[in-house]
């Protein structure tokens, strides 16, 4: 990864910002604007920028292209700074119907960007505490982010998973001979995945802790635990637990066992976050995650992704708030923060020498 920060975005087409030019501080940026005005998106914008996908669950081409637009094309062009160098690198883009072009200072490129980019939700903390299925994609996505052989051992999991279930959905002929190949493929997998996880986990522990303080200046233990049924560290307890499982499976038509079933357990001094904490603390609890794979991501490659912070002020009280704004005003990673929300803008505008980003109906007003 590469220590790059986004010094000017201009993106044309990409929902309601049909034109815009957008120059960043490589500190914070604050991106204020009532409802409904375009902050997300240019967070997402940003974020597909540089990840070529958006943060939104099933949404491509059709969902971002402007409605309004006159062309069916989504244009990016960008200006990215890399800090200890004066050299500058542009990226630049056009996604339609019929696929994507990307040149990188001006060349011709399939390879995505090298820099890493987070973005936090407003709504994040809730699904992650709600939804087994939010906490295995949060660490997927994070995970993958840090580590690329996990990613592609992750892909090759999940294709060898879904042939498994087509067999066992459908039955073919000799469907078991085919699963019991499968499961040999599987195996493996399981062991590498698991393994990466506690690792992963391993990694995060002292950051989170530390973060929690840091960001709120309270001491608590937290700590995220791997919660699987059945931990798969050896290729014989896969291959136990599917012959275990077999009869169930094709009873069922899926596979309902292994790794792709593991849970994690965030812990707040011992107890389950979910149950024990007040939405508040569960807020504090998933943004000190957060900042804590920050922090591991800059340990990892000597350099801060691009953090897109949307609207998190819900739920944490004006003590809280402040305690965030100091803490992103001592961090030297870049950072758009977003809000509509007047008390925590006032509390933003506290911050010297941060870009005020104004944007209103799409457009964007510098103040
Ligand atoms: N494909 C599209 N084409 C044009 N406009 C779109 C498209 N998709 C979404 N929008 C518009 O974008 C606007 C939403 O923008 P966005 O989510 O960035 O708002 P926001 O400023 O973050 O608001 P909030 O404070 O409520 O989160 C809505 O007005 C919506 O109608
Ligand atoms: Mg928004």
């Amino acid at each position: 990864m590469l220590p790059l920060k986004i010094d000017k975005l201009q993106v044309t087409n990409f929902r309601n910002l049909e034109e815009v030019v957008i120059h960043f501080s490589p500190g914070i940026n604050c991106i204020f604007g009532d409802n409904g005005n375009g902050k997300t998106n240019i967070l997402e914008a940003i974020y597909f920028l540089i990840l070529r996908k958006s943060f939104r669950k099933n949404t491509g081409f059709p969902q971002i292209l402007s409605i309004d637009g006159e062309k069916a094309e989504v244009l990016f062009s960008s200006v990215f700074t890399s800090e200890g160098s004066e050299d500058l690198l542009s990226l630049t883009g056009k996604v339609s119907s019929d696929g994507s072009s990307w040149y990188q200072n001006g060349k011709s490129t399939n390879r995505k960007l090298k820099a890493g980019v987070v973005f936090i939700n407003p709504f994040d903390s809730q699904g992650f505490h709600n939804s087994a299925s939010s906490r295995r994609t949060w660490v997927d996505d994070h995970l993958g982010q840090l580590d690329t052989k996990y990613k592609s051992e992750l892909n090759r999991y999940q294709k060898s998973l879904r042939f498994r279930n087509k067999l066992l959905s459908k039955k073919p002929n000799e469907f078991r001979k085919q699963i019991n190949a499968i499961d040999q493929d599987l195996a493996p997998l399981s062991c590498y995945l698991t393994m990466a996880r506690l690792n992963f986990l391993e990694q995060l522990k002292p950051f989170i802790q530390r973060a929690f303080f840091d960001l709120f200046s309270e001491n608590h233990h937290l700590e995220i635990m791997l919660d699987a049924k059945v931990m798969i560290q050896t290729p014989e307890t896969y291959l136990e637990l599917a012959q275990k499982n077999q009869e169930k499976d094709e009873i069922l038509g899926y596979t309902h066992h292994g790794v792709h079933k593991d849970d994690y357990t965030l812990l707040f001094d011992g107890l389950n976050s979910f149950d024990y904490c007040s939405l508040g603390q569960q807020k504090m609890s998933y943004l000190s995650l957060l900042f804590a794979y920050i922090e591991l991501f800059r340990y990892k490659f000597n350099s801060f992704p691009i953090v897109l912070l949307d609207d998190v002020s819900g739920e944490l009280d004006k003590l809280r708030w402040r305690r965030l704004v100091d803490y992103l005003k001592a961090k030297k990673f870049q950072i758009l923060i977003t809000t509509a929300n007047d008390r925590f803008k006032d509390e933003l505008e506290t911050i010297t020498g941060s870009r005020r980003i104004l944007v209103d109906g799409g457009s964007i007003q510098l103040f």
